[in-house]
């Protein structure tokens, strides 16, 4: 439920938290006696983020509690295994008492419902670490990796303005700290299935004006709870829904899939291995189709050679690594603002 503004404070702020916190980064920085670490914020000093994981993560997981330790506080890891959580107690009275020992739940859950359940009864933030139907916090983690590629796109035919990207933020001020690059509005293809990070492109890509061509088989279009949001945003002037990949790569600037067998779906496999035949993203597959000569490729990860073939993923146009380091720097920043800087007075008002 992010609003533009808000993605865009999160993006930028992520940006300068990056630099600040990990200057070598940056080819350009003159002097290396000023590489220590430059916190931007110490928000979570003494307040601890709850980790509901029902899921398995990498990413998210070591992205949340490393997050958490640069903002001098802590993140609390509580596995399916570890509490009363689904099994002796319901998510209502779990949210009643985790929020009242922590400042934040961050929940990675099956059904998108147990997450609005925590939310409703949680006396704190609750954050969506990944649900049957959303993954807000990848798609802030692409959108950073993309601007931070942007000069790898050709040139944009008008500049963009983004220049209240580079405003209200502290970090701004830092002489040796480099401008938030502008990014031109792109054509984004997703090829495959229509699960959670797909959804919250869906909803997200179109506002911040990029158009998105997908193509899935026709029974994995999204679901009615998607539409309707999509909808209400107004996105769906800005997407193209297909079922054939190669109609879909058309003029894309960056090719984007996930696996084919999302978690939870593993009984599934073998049929969906057979709907999705003729979906992996490759080479031929992209030029046959008309994408631009320099499109780029991302993927959420965890991810199968079914869905992406090892010339495209390993390869030069992939920023599949550069998009898993950002889930760090995203988190940190939601962290930051939605936990750290978050008041009582928030609750009140509905945030
Ligand atoms: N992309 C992503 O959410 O990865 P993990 O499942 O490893 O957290
Ligand atoms: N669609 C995948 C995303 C993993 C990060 C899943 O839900 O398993």
């Amino acid at each position: 439920d992010l609003t533009v503004p808000q993605i865009n404070r999160l993006l930028a702020h992520s940006f300068y938290s990056k630099q600040l916190s990990k200057p070598w980064l940056k080819p350009h920085t003159p002097n290396t006696k000023k590489h220590s670490l430059k916190l931007p914020s110490q928000s979570l000093f003494n307040k601890t983020v709850a980790l509901l994981f029902s899921k398995r993560s990498t990413r998210t997981r070591v992205s949340a509690e490393t997050s958490a330790t640069l903002l001098g506080g802590r993140a609390l890891f509580l596995g399916k295994e570890d509490i009363q959580l689904g099994v002796n107690e319901s998510p209502r009275d779990t949210a009643r008492v985790i929020g009242g020992m922590c400042e934040g739940i961050f929940a990675r859950v099956g059904d998108h419902t147990e997450i609005e359940e925590l939310a409703k009864y949680s006396p704190v933030p609750v954050i969506n670490a990944l649900s049957s139907l959303w993954h807000p916090t990848q798609i802030l983690a692409d959108l950073l990796t993309l601007h931070e590629h942007a000069h790898e796109f050709a040139p944009a035919t008008q500049k963009d303005d983004l220049s209240h990207l580079q405003t209200s933020i502290k970090a701004r001020k830092h002489q040796k700290v480099q401008s938030f690059p502008d990014l031109r509005p792109l054509t984004v293809a997703y090829i495959g299935d229509s699960a959670n990070v797909l959804h919250d492109m869906l909803v997200t890509y179109p506002r911040l004006g990029h158009q998105l061509r997908v193509a899935s088989p026709e029974k994995y279009r999204a679901p009615p709870e998607v539409w309707k949001k999509v909808e209400e945003l107004e996105c769906d002037k800005g997407i193209w829904w297909g079922t054939d990949p190669r109609e879909a790569v058309n003029g894309a600037d960056v090719v984007i899939t996930d696996t084919w067998i999302s978690m939870g779906q593993e009984a599934e496999k073998a049929q969906r291995l057979q709907d999705f035949d003729g979906y992996q993203v490759t080479e031929a597959l992209c030029r046959e189709g008309g994408a631009n000569p320099d499109w780029k490729f991302m993927h959420c990860l965890p991810r199968k050679q079914d869905e992406v073939d090892d010339e495209v993923f390993y390869g030069p146009r992939s920023l599949v690594f550069p998009e898993a380091d950002n889930r760090k720097w995203t988190i940190m920043a939601i962290f930051d603002l939605f936990v750290g800087k978050w008041s009582i007075e928030d609750k009140r008002e509905g945030k």
